[in-house]
């Protein structure tokens, strides 16, 4: 199928609790090679099954570092430290805001050959899959900061996300 059309918010599969895998096969594989191809089309550094429409806990990465990996079933085990960053998110392009997260977490999750994995991540890494996994539990970034820079940033998502859907402006 190839790049996927991305979910923008708000929508259902974004803000509901995605589905775990029973177990991990040949559509796993499938999605995860799509959702590769989505996240390098749209330059993001992750992206969640839910951002293509497809509640299931499961994401794929890729940063600047060259960590490249699928989680399926994630869950962090240990988290330690606190961080404060700027993250985006393609199912709100164009918004940035700092969010705080763990500085180090330890992460077990399934491969996309259902191997088991165990491995502990820091600094941009950690932050990624925290970002990722915060999707598979309906919620996004901006429901981490506080009241007033949520309100402020969802109120820039909506006239970005206007000016995205309105209809080509003729002359
Ligand atoms: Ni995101």
């Amino acid at each position: 199928m190839g790049i996927r059309k991305l979910v923008l918010y708000p929508s259902e599969p974004l803000q509901a609790v995605a589905k775990p895998y029973e177990s991990v096969g040949p559509e796993v594989a499938a999605l995860v090679e799509d959702m590769f191809a989505t996240m390098y089309a749209y330059e993001g550094l992750g992206l969640a099954a839910p951002q293509i429409g497809v509640s299931r806990r499961m994401f794929v990465l890729g940063d600047p570092e060259g960590n490249e990996m699928c989680l399926v079933n994630p869950v962090i085990v240990e988290s330690e430290g606190e961080e404060e960053g700027e993250e985006g998110c393609l199912s709100l392009p164009r918004v940035y805001t700092n969010v705080v997260r763990a500085s180090r977490v330890r992460v077990q999750a399934l491969d996309e050959r259902g191997k088991q994995l165990d491995f502990r991540a820091e600094g941009l890494l950690a932050r990624i899959i925290q970002h990722e996994l915060d999707h598979l539990n309906g919620l996004i970034f901006l429901d981490r900061v506080d009241v007033l820079t949520r309100q402020a940033k969802l109120h820039e998502w909506e006239g970005i996300r206007e000016q995205m859907t309105a209809p080509a402006n003729q002359g």
